[in-house]
């Protein structure tokens, strides 16, 4: 089956050959075509070019889109998307004055999270994460990673990822499943956290493999929550059933949690709001993503992460939206890249590539999505008339996008 999407305004993030990411000054170079064609032949991108050239196939399924933006869908790295309710009452301590650390404390936080997710049935859980799989593919995303870590004991974390497993068989997003056992401590666990450690090592990493439910695995590695000794050890013992780590570091401290990352060879180090020059020196020359979450500094009025020193010292980025009920209930990486130009002083062309080819990195998947490249799969954000391409970022509460297509057939959007 072929579709050609012809009289496109801009085709955005257009590559020759792929590259594995965009790092460094490199990050600012977005390639693109003026008035361009694009043809996908079951569900892949098998060529394009400007209009000059465009092609005239037989049998072919034709979509004008005059006057609109084609790029691709976002690449979402890092979620919590399937949780149970929400915590706005919470929200309400935080405004009156509360941290982040001190809701945690007193057993609010994840812990809140992981009791509601208890008493909540597996298709009850299922049906509630549905709903933000249909939300974050109408915001145009077409990739995205999602986490356990509220279940803090085996049944639960393995209904969390029972649920991850079924929205990747029923839906026509992509998911990368990463297992999150050591997201907090659990309160009976508080004296003795090396026996959660033991556990998380011991029974659930065996039970998570055992039925083959995660592609990655994440610890929190931070102040009030796990310590670099936990993280290395639950990273070897991760990689003994082949998962690799993407972890959760300098959030609210500096943690060491980067280092023990790329220490371990983790495809992603995420949050990093606490990064100086020993945790620069250490992403220099490893195979680990960056990853900066703005939707969390902004919803917890966080220290920002010094994306642009990251930048400067040649590294690649990533932005994701950490979409979860406790520090960014919002999935909408269009807002994400708004948050990345406002507040981190990115470029318009910066946010796009930390959103599309360097986040899909963050996910193992920018062999495959995260760009415009012929054999990459169609997951693609046709936008709504607008004059340019900055518009999107600077619009920043405004629906553009028009249509997305994922795996070559275009979505209805709800
Ligand atoms: O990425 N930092 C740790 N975990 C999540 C928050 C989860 C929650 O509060 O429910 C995060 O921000
Ligand atoms: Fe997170």
């Amino acid at each position: 089956m072929l579709t050609l999407i012809k009289n496109i305004k801009k085709l955005v993030q257009t590559e020759e050959s792929p590259r594995k990411w965009v790092a460094g000054k490199e990050m600012a170079v977005l390639p693109s075509i003026e008035n361009a064609w694009l043809l996908v032949e079951d569900g892949l991108i098998k060529d394009f070019g400007s209009m000059d050239t465009c092609p005239e196939p037989d049998e072919v399924h034709e979509v004008d889109v005059e006057g609109r933006i084609v790029m691709p869908a976002f690449c979402d790295s890092h979620t919590h998307l399937v949780y149970a309710g929400s915590r706005e009452i919470e929200y309400g301590d935080k405004i009156r004055g509360l941290s982040y650390e001190e809701i945690a404390k007193r057993g609010g936080g994840i812990l809140n999270s992981s009791k509601l997710l208890a008493e909540t049935s597996e298709d009850d859980l299922y049906e509630q994460a549905l709903v933000r799989i249909h939300e974050i593919i109408g915001f145009g995303t077409g990739a995205v990673e999602i986490k356990s870590g509220y279940g803090l004991d085996t049944e639960n974390e393995l209904k969390m990822l029972r649920v991850i497993k079924r929205l990747k068989e029923t839906t026509p997003i992509t998911i990368i499943s990463t297992f999150l056992g050591a997201h907090s401590i659990p309160m009976e666990y508080r004296d003795n956290q090396t026996e959660f450690v033991d556990k998380v090592i011991n029974e659930m990493i065996p039970a998570v493999a055992a039925e083959e439910l995660a592609d990655y695995i994440d610890v929190f590695c931070d102040k009030g929550f796990f310590t670099v000794e936990d993280t290395e050890r639950i990273l070897m013992a991760g990689m003994k059933y082949g998962l690799r780590g993407k972890i959760h570091a300098n959030e609210l401290d500096y943690s060491g949690g980067i280092q023990a990352g790329v220490k371990y060879n983790a495809l992603s180090v995420d949050h990093l709001e606490f990064v100086g020059p020993e945790e620069i020196e250490a992403l220099k020359g490893s195979e680990t993503m960056p990853t900066v979450l703005p939707g969390a500094a902004f919803f917890l009025n966080m220290k920002l992460s010094p994306v642009r020193e990251m930048m400067n010292a040649g590294l690649p980025l990533a932005l994701a939206s950490d979409y979860n009920p406790g520090s960014s209930p919002s999935g909408n990486m269009k807002f994400i890249m708004s948050l990345g130009c406002i507040n981190y002083k990115m470029t318009p062309e910066e946010v796009i590539n930390a959103t599309t080819l360097n986040s899909a990195y963050a996910m193992g998947l920018s062999d495959e999505l995260g760009s415009i490249c012929r054999g990459k799969r169609a997951n693609l954000i046709i936008t709504k008339p607008i004059p340019s391409v900055e518009f999107l970022p600077y619009a920043y509460t405004s629906h553009l996008i028009d249509q997305v297509m994922l795996n070559g057939d275009l979505i209805t959007l709800e």
